[in-house]
């Protein structure tokens, strides 16, 4: 199983880090078998599995509940916990309480949204020996303050304070860096200016590692179409055609078989 001491060493041996989010228990196991190096289980959750508007609806008590069902199912993936909306904004003790649940939970790991003024708070969280994983970019628990889902750090004044935030967060002691949403050359010169991996979604191909939602890469939506975005199957299509020849067969009366009864 990869470790944070790993995280460190695949970048220094430039070695990719592959990264998908997982829900809940069967996709957990069936990605326990799989050659990925691990899991997150991001508060986009709240999106895909609850059908939220945003990320914002994500709580801590569905967080630990979805944690634990995908540790049970992959307990040979190192899982990293997303701290949910404002978890982390509320003072150093129900932040701490929080961190707590999704530890004992199961996760490995946790991930926090945002940059810079919580350094306090992020330095006691390590020193507690919980590994931090920051999230910078486009950070979807701030859309209301983003005003939509944009690419970040396009002008050379908000990359150069990327570039800053990131290396304070290193210093801080975070393992590695989730970027999301901004330009090549940003998530280019981030990786090479941090000793710590960074991990990309629509960051471009010079990171060190990458991100996708899980549904996103199965093609579970159509109607879901970033530029970032390679699908690697059609599992609607595929999911409805199984379901309609299911309902197709009991239609008919040929489901199920006498062999696919009691004697
Ligand atoms: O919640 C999530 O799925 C995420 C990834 C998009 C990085 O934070």
């Amino acid at each position: 199983m990869i470790n944070v001491q790993t995280f460190k060493k695949r970048k220094q041996q430039q070695q990719q880090i592959s990264m998908v989010t997982c829900y809940d228990n069967w996709s957990a196991k069936i990605l326990n078998e799989s050659r990925i190096d691990c899991l997150l289980v991001g508060d986009s959750l709240a999106v895909v599995m609850h059908g939220f508007d945003s990320t914002v609806h994500a709580t801590i008590e569905m967080m630990e509940l979805h944690v634990a069902a995908v540790v049970r199912g992959a307990p040979d993936k190192f899982v990293i916990a997303d701290m949910p909306f404002l978890s982390c904004s509320k003072g150093l003790e129900p932040t701490m309480d929080a961190v707590q649940s999704l530890m004992q939970a199961g996760a490995h790991a946790i991930k926090i949204e945002g940059a810079a003024h919580q350094a306090d708070l992020i330095r006691h969280i390590v020193e507690a020996g919980v590994p931090v994983m920051r999230h910078l970019g486009l950070t979807p628990q701030s859309i209301h303050n983003l005003g939509g889902h944009k690419v970040q750090a396009k002008a050379e004044k908000d990359a150069l304070l990327l570039v800053e935030n990131a290396k304070n967060l290193e210093t801080l002691g975070c393992f590695s860096i989730v970027l999301e949403c901004v330009p090549n050359k940003v998530g280019e010169c981030v990786s090479k200016r941090l000793s710590i991996p960074t991990i990309g979604i629509g960051a471009g191909p010079f990171t060190d590692g990458q991100v996708l939602v899980l549904h996103d890469l199965l093609g579970v939506d159509p109607d879901f179409n970033p530029k970032f975005l390679r699908r690697y199957a059609n599992a609607r299509d595929l999911i409805k055609e199984a379901v309609d020849h299911y309902h197709q067969d009991v239609i008919a009366g040929d489901f199920p078989s006498l062999m696919e009864s009691y004697g």
